[in-house]
């Protein structure tokens, strides 16, 4: 009998501090940086973010995601013999934040590590994942998307800064004898490393270079669309199924308009795609766990379902998951 890992609950957090878009535009006019909310909910569909405080770190939110999951799965931390963290914005240069987070949730001795794919993480790590509990190296993950893109921001580049928030994303994956993740499909493409990075690194106890988020959006948005449509139809090709028998697509929230392109090439509704860029800009690798967790805690997303979700970022990297609720 084939061995597959199913999701047995999800869970998220965002920061209390919500920053609605006339709420920054205030806060970057103060600092003679000119934008408005038409511009950015007219080319993103962003209508607020949130930013986690100074002393809150990705482990941080991670932790309290990660407890809503376990909960949701009804086990402790201790049943979790593999934590993986999907993040660029870790605590530290290392340890990974995923050790930080065995710790604080109390959980000692399984596997823990960070994956580092930008905004398709949350996809990469859970095909890790996948793979390590079909392989049975694993039982029971925690696997976790979580960022403080805040802090990498430069609030006087309005091309940027209003696009992203921080928060956190979880899931628990457990063996299963039922389906589960039926295919994934990763991807990574590194010519493209600038047209979307950070990148300053830390040397002799200086930072070298510029530590601030670098972005080429037209050159984002065009590759966006196309690899996103062709991860779909490879990974749906792989589980033998077709884009119609979706019921969910959770793909990567960075532009509502990528959203819309990837659906329409798909030829599938809209009613059909989960959205919360609106409410929470663009998390990074938090973004396609957040969007999970507020369709199955919303009721939207049941139990048996046919979900996709979609990861698209820096590297250039991309993929998708397939897998039955
Ligand atoms: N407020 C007001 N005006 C602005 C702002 C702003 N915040 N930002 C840019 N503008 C201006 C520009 O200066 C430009 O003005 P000009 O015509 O006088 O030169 C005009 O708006 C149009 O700028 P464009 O860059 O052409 O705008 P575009 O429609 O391409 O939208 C955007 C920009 C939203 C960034 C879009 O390109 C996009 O979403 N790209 C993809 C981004 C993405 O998905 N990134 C995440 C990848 S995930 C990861 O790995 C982190």
């Amino acid at each position: 009998m084939r061995r597959y890992s199913r999701i047995t609950g999800t869970g998220s957090y965002l920061p209390p501090r919500r920053l609605s878009n006339a709420d920054l535009v205030r806060e970057l006019a103060a600092k003679g940086v000119e934008t408005s909310d038409e511009w950015i909910v007219e080319r993103t569909g962003i209508r607020a973010r949130h930013f986690a405080e100074p002393d809150v770190g990705s482990s941080d939110l991670a932790l309290k995601a990660s407890q809503q999951a376990l909960q949701a799965a009804g086990l402790a931390p201790t049943d979790i013999d593999l934590i993986i963290v999907a993040t660029s914005t870790p605590d530290m240069v290392f340890p990974s934040t995923a050790c930080i987070l065995q710790h604080k949730l109390g959980s000692a001795g399984g596997a823990a590590f960070d994956v580092q794919a930008v905004c398709s993480g949350f996809v990469y790590a859970m095909t890790v994942a996948d793979a390590m509990i079909q392989s049975g190296a694993a039982n029971r993950a925690l696997v976790v998307g979580a960022e403080v893109f805040s802090r990498i921001l430069d609030f006087k580049d309005r091309t940027t800064c209003v696009l992203f928030g921080d928060g956190a994303g979880a899931v628990v994956l457990e063996a299963s004898d039922k389906p589960g993740i039926l295919a994934t499909d990763l991807h990574a493409d590194g010519k493209h490393v600038d047209i979307l990075c950070v990148p300053g690194h830390v040397t002799g106890g200086q930072v070298l270079g510029d530590p601030l988020l670098k972005m080429d959006g037209q050159a984002v948005f065009k590759l966006a669309v196309g690899v996103l449509e062709e991860s779909a139809r490879a990974v749906l090709a792989k589980a033998g199924k077709e884009p119609a028998q979706l019921d969910w697509l959770i793909p990567h929230q960075a532009n509502i308009r990528i959203m819309q392109s990837t659906a329409k090439r798909l030829k599938l509704s809209m009613d059909h795609v989960m959205v919360t860029v609106d409410q929470h800009g663009n998390t990074s690798a938090a973004s396609v766990p957040l969007a999970l967790d507020a369709g199955v805690r919303g009721g939207r997303i049941l139990p048996g379902q046919l979900v996709m979700l979609e990861g698209v970022g820096g590297g250039f990297t991309w993929g998708a998951v397939l897998l039955n609720l």
